[in-house]
C-alpha cells in the first residue's frame, strides 16, 4: 500500500476543496490524493490548533513540520499573526501547501525537507502532528531535534494519540524537554513541550 508520505509520480489527480472556519475567518484548503486527511481535516489537527491559539501569545514565529497541505501552520499564522515555514518530504503536500498560502493569503514558506534537512532558521513554535505511519524513529527525530530549531522560550506543540504510543513519547523525550499534556480529547493528546534552559 502507498502511504501518504511517498512520492509517487503516477499517483493521479483529483484535486479538491476543505473549508474550515475559525474565530470568523474562513479558510480554503486545496486537497489532492495521497496527502493525510485528503477530505477532511484531521480531527487532532484541529484540536491541536485550537490548543495553541488559547495558550499562546507573542509568538512571531512558526515551523510546522510534516505540514501536509498545511492546515495547521496556515490557521496558526493567520490567528496569531505569525510568518509560517512549512517543511514536509511530501512534495504533492508542499505543492499544495504553496497554493494554500497564497489562497488564504498568509506570510508563509513551504519546501520539501527529510525532518529538518533543509531548515537552517530557529523559530518560537514549532508545531507537528507527526507522521506515526513512517515509524517511531522519524517521530523521535522530529521531536528531539526541535529543540536546535526553537529560539530561547520557543515552544514544541504536538498531538499524538493514546493508542499511537503517546505515554511513550513523551517518556522517551523527557531528556530534552518538560512536557505537558494541555489536552485530552477523544484519544488525542495534545502536548507542549519545553526545553530546560526556558
Ligand atoms: C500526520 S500527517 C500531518 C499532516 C498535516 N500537518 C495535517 O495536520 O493535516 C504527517 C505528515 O508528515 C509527513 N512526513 C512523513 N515523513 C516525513 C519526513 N521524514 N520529513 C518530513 N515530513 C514527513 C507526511 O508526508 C505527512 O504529510
Amino acid at each position: 500500500m502507498e502511504h501518504y508520505f511517498t512520492n509517487n509520480q503516477n499517483l493521479k489527480s483529483e484535486i479538491r476543496t476543505i473549508d474550515f472556519e475559525n474565530k470568523g475567518i474562513v479558510f480554503t484548503f486545496f486537497s489532492d490524493l495521497g496527502v493525510f486527511a485528503k477530505n477532511k481535516i484531521d480531527y487532532g489537527s484541529k484540536v491541536l490548533v485550537q490548543e495553541i491559539i488559547k495558550n499562546t501569545k507573542n509568538k512571531t514565529s512558526i515551523l510546522d513540520v510534516g505540514c501536509g497541505y498545511g492546515f495547521i501552520g496556515i490557521v496558526l499564522s493567520k490567528i496569531l499573526n505569525s510568518k509560517v515555514t512549512m517543511i514536509d518530504i511530501n512534495k504533492r503536500a508542499v505543492h499544495l501547501c504553496l497554493k494554500n498560502i497564497e489562497k488564504n493569503k498568509v506570510n508563509g514558506e513551504a519546501f520539501v525537507s527529510d525532518i529538518y534537512d533543509n531548515v537552517h532558521e530557529k523559530y518560537d513554535l514549532v508545531v507537528t502532528n507527526p507522521p506515526i505511519r513512517a515509524g517511531k524513529k522519524v517521530v523521535l527525530n522530529i521531536l528531539k531535534e526541535a529543540k536546535d530549531y526553537l529560539n530561547k522560550n520557543g515552544e514544541l506543540w504536538f498531538v499524538i494519540r493514546k493508542d499511537q504510543g503517546v505515554k511513550s513519547v513523551i517518556k522517551e523525550i523527557s531528556d530534552t524537554y518538560m512536557t505537558e499534556v494541555i489536552r485530552k480529547d477523544k484519544g488525542f493528546y495534545i502536548v507542549r513541550a519545553k526545553t530546560a534552559d526556558n
